[in-house]
């Protein structure tokens, strides 16, 4: 595929920078991701070899558990010609105290990128600043761009456009919450959050998507009720009740939930064509039945799979 000037400016434009929320990127940047995204998962499908990061490396800090961001960000290392490094807080320097500037401008000499699984999102901004090499949001307590990024991937091509679809997310106003929003107002979805009280997504970020959306034709709201957010609903999405974290809220938080589990008789409001989707891991029996994950609109698998092809773009992008 030839690029066109368009999509060479757009190369150019992604080059060295950080990847640490969609809020950062015009509606045409993270367009030219999905394609590339895409484009990516094409060739590998084809066996085609693509080694744009042949000698590079990429550092990753988790300070929480991970399956799908670890392995995907690896393997997608690997397969771009690249080498990974897994790093835990406990073994570094880090989980005995050496600051956060400190780590990223050591690691910044022997490294070509940053990933860094955080508690904090301050810790993603602090590290970024003071790293000289690109730094990937790998899921904080406020976002996983990441994910969304692989998500709006999914969408595009199960329902071939993005445009106008209505996407209901059920439950709590997380991180999930949060890049799912931001995406769909760049990206001219219809977004719907329905969380109960004390659990909405942070008020600022709602405004600012709220008009980001009015400039992309895209809408935001935030409601109550769950099955207003599901009416007519192209995407049905959910997250866990207690993210990484707040496992201590657990119980306070199946309380406050309990009306939100995206369930048979929920998801029937929704289009006959709904897609289900979930980031994973999924908790069977609290936010969603185990009909509704394992039945035949959920593409759940299709989004983790995602996770390597949108993160190959990421990396791509901006390491090559
Ligand atoms: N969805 C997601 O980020 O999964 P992991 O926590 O397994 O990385
Ligand atoms: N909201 C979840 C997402 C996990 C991928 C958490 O932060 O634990």
């Amino acid at each position: 595929m030839q690029p066109t000037a368009n999509q060479e400016e757009l190369a150019a434009v992604w080059k060295g920078r950080d990847f640490l929320g969609l809020a950062d990127f015009t509606p045409e940047e993270i367009r030219y991701l999905l394609d590339l995204a895409v484009e990516l998962k094409r060739k590998q499908k084809a066996g085609e070899l693509y080694q744009p990061l042949k000698g590079k490396t990429l550092g990753m800090i988790f300070e929480k558990s991970s399956t799908r961001t670890r392995v995907s960000f690896e393997v997608g290392m690997y397969q771009l010609g690249g080498h990974a490094l897994f790093l835990s807080r406990s073994d570094i320097q880090m989980g005995r105290g050496e600051t956060i500037r400190d780590t990223a401008r050591t690691m910044s000499r022997y490294l070509d990128g940053i990933l860094i699984r955080t508690f904090g999102h301050r810790n993603v901004v602090e590290l970024a600043r003071a790293a000289t090499v690109p730094v990937i949001n790998g899921l904080s307590d406020f976002s996983h761009p990441c994910q969304a990024l692989a998500d709006y991937q999914t969408i595009l091509e199960k329902k071939g456009r993005l445009e106008g679809l209505k996407i209901a997310y059920i439950g709590d106003g997380n991180n999930m919450c949060h890049s799912l929003m931001v995406g769909a107002a760049k990206l001219g979805l219809h977004f719907v959050g329905a969380c109960p009280e004390g659990y909405e997504p942070d008020a600022e970020l709602t405004k600012s998507a709220k008009e980001t959306a009015s400039e992309t034709g895209g809408r935001v709201d935030i409601v109550r009720d769950p099955k207003e957010a599901v009416q007519g609903a192209d995407v049905v999405y959910t997250d866990v009740w207690a993210s990484m974290g707040f496992e201590e809220e657990q119980q306070e938080r199946e309380r406050a939930f309990r009306a939100y589990q995206v369930n048979e008789e929920l998801v029937r409001y929704a289009k006959p064509d709904y897609l289900f989707m979930h980031c994973l891991p999924a908790h069977r029996g609290e936010e969603v039945t185990e009909g509704v994950i394992d039945g035949p609109n959920s593409v759940v698998f299709d989004e983790a799979e995602n996770r390597l092809h949108a993160q190959k773009a990421i990396m791509a992008a901006i390491m090559a």
